[in-house]
């Protein structure tokens, strides 16, 4: 569930390409997120996927014709269009590309666009010609111009079997799509967040590393709120499997010292740190050049503690969140931290059942107030509850300076 999603609208168009199979996944992510979706398709585009499978996902009908849907429960174009929060037409073929850029409205897709005063987002799909052809280039930026979000395509094996500029987005970037373009006028509008993640690698030699458990499952649920809410987010994360959140200025690093120099070039104008990286404490004192041979009988290595980004940054006007990964007396080392590194907001978790793991029982420390427990909950809602906690503590402060 995401919370900018829910009982959103979403009007899904669907063209004829054969990356219409993407889309069957993008509309299962929609309705698992909260929206409400409905389909429209060309007829060109239930020849790659029938409306049946589309009808079943969204237990909604699916418009196909441009005449005929006034009856029962089913909605027109005009009231699908006019209802929507947001339309997204994916795959858009060149040929429907053509038609939105010069409101032509002959297929239920370009005619319920054309009846949508609500953002449209496009996901281009087709062979590297034809995007590349001036013709769909103009219509593209003509689209661009009328404030229309253009995803992709990209650079990819494309059906014609060549390889090349014309592939779809994938669901993944086109779900984070749908969200961002809902969320940019929300709360967080006009604020600049900087928020880190995943675990960091301390190397031994040129092939081994110290590192930990950490997923980056936390601080990238935490990034996408962030820019659900319309916020200018940053996310600095150390290796992870989880792909680069849509909408977001991505900034890869490796070892304690990467962050900690990425985080201090970040904040440098933002109003939020949320330190959630799970920084290693300590790295190796000693880089071997070589890859350590397995002759010697046994090896010690001396570790030095890496720089504390949180305690280090001194940044005035910046509201800084940490996390406390602990596995015993958690609310006592809890308040150390928050005082010791001058949190605002601390996020105090169980380290044994947290890291890796889908959901989190965490609870929240501020000062001077009661520590607020929060049930066990899956970790993008556990995300949308800082952000709350956050919103609640940068109001504070906006009365603070209003006197
Ligand atoms: N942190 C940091 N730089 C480090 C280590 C930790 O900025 N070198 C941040 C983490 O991102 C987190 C907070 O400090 O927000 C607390 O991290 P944690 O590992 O729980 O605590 P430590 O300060 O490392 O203390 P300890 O390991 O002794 O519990």
């Amino acid at each position: 569930m995401a919370r900018v999603l829910a009982n959103k609208r979403v009007v899904v168009g669907v063209t004829g390409g054969i990356a219409a199979y993407k889309t069957v996944e993008l509309v299962r992510r929609l309705i698992q997120g909260g929206a409400i979706v409905d389909v429209v398709m060309t007829e060109a585009a239930t020849a790659f996927v029938g409306s049946l499978t589309f009808q079943a996902i969204t237990r909604r009908p699916v418009q196909v014709t441009t005449v005929g849907v006034w009856e029962g429960e089913q909605a027109g174009h005009v009231t699908l269009g006019a209802a929507a929060d947001v339309m997204i037409i994916a795959p858009a073929t060149a040929d429907a590309l053509a038609k939105l850029a010069h409101g032509l409205a002959d297929d239920a897709v370009t005619l319920t666009a054309l009846a949508c005063p609500a953002p449209l987002i496009v996901a281009p799909a087709m062979d590297q010609y034809m995007y590349l052809h001036p013709a769909t280039q103009e219509n593209l930026e003509r689209l661009r111009r009328r404030g229309v979000t253009v995803i992709g395509p990209h650079r990819g094996p494309l059906a014609s079997g060549m390889v090349g500029e014309g592939r779809m987005a994938e669901p993944e970037e086109l779900f984070g799509a749908v969200r961002a373009v809902l969320g940019r006028a929300g709360p967080l509008a006009g604020c600049r967040v900087v928020v880190t993640a995943g675990p960091t690698r301390e190397a031994i030699d040129p092939v081994r590393f110290l590192s930990n458990h950490s997923s980056g499952k936390m601080g990238y649920a935490l990034a996408e709120v962030a820019r659900d809410r319309g916020a200018g987010t940053t996310l600095i994360s150390g290796p992870t499997c989880l792909p680069a959140p849509f909408g977001v200025r991505f900034v890869a690093v490796e070892s304690a010292a990467e962050m900690a120099a990425a985080v201090e070039e970040a904040i440098s104008d933002a109003d939020v740190l949320v330190m959630c990286a799970a920084v290693a404490d300590f790295r190796p004192r000693q880089v071997s050049a070589e890859k350590i041979k397995k002759r010697t009988a046994s090896l010690l290595l001396e570790l030095e503690p890496t720089p504390d980004i949180l305690a280090s940054v001194a940044r005035p006007g910046l509201l800084k969140v940490g996390f406390a990964a602990e596995t015993e007396r958690l609310l006592e080392h809890g308040h150390e931290k928050l005082v010791q590194k001058g949190i605002d907001l601390l996020v105090i978790n169980d380290a044994r059942r947290t890291m890796g793991a889908e959901t989190a029982r965490v609870t929240l420390l501020r000062r001077g107030r009661e520590p607020e427990g929060l049930p066990d909950l899956p970790k993008e809602e556990v995300a949308e509850r800082i952000w709350d906690a956050i919103q609640e503590l940068l109001a504070e402060r906006e009365r603070v300076a209003q006197g």
